[in-house]
């Protein structure tokens, strides 16, 4: 699924459309952010934690790896793989204990077995002076999510 994102507030309304979707219980979910620097990842990744009820800063993840917060809609940790060097680094940051929560990865590309345990894989892109994203359901329950947002999408143009 392709959606234009002309402007950062597109990027965000996504965001919050994704969020919409998702159920309540959202530990164990994974999405997956890819794309070059700037293309968007982190705006999109601040967008759906301040959605989830999150009113303070929200840090980059670069140097801590991982963010974790506590809202209203629940756990959720933005994960940022940049820095790592090897997909076995993911032990070290403690991958395995963010299963109680939404996990937002940036920089996925960094451990490719993680496409295996993931739900959504967002590729966003520029596109003239705004951004492209291509959406992607890794998972039964990813690709499910990603129908209805697409008859959404489908029933609001009319
Ligand atoms: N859809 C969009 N259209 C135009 N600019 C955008 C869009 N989404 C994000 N931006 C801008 O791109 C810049 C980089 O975004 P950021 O989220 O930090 O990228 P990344 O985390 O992928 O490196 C920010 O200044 C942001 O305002
Ligand atoms: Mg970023």
């Amino acid at each position: 699924m392709k959606i234009d994102l002309p402007t950062e507030a597109a990027t965000v309304e996504l965001a919050q459309c994704l969020h919409e979707r998702l159920p309540a219980e959202i530990a164990g979910w994974t999405v997956l952010l890819e794309g070059e620097l700037g293309a968007g990842k982190s705006t999109f990744a601040r967008a759906l934690i301040r959605t989830m009820g999150h009113t303070g800063p929200v840090p980059s993840p670069t140097y801590t790896l991982v963010e974790p917060y506590t809202t209203p809609a629940g756990r959720v940790y933005h994960v940022d793989l940049y820095r790592i060097a090897a997909e076995e680094e993911l032990r070290y940051l403690g991958w395995n204990e963010l299963d109680d929560g939404l996990r937002l990865v940036e920089w996925p590309d960094r451990a490719p077995g993680l496409a295996s345990q993931a739900d959504v894989r967002i590729h966003l892109t520029y596109k003239g002076v705004g951004r492209a994203a291509e959406l992607v359901g890794l998972s039964p329950r990813g690709r499910e999510l990603l129908a209805g947002l697409r008859r959404a999408a489908t029933s609001s143009e009319n």
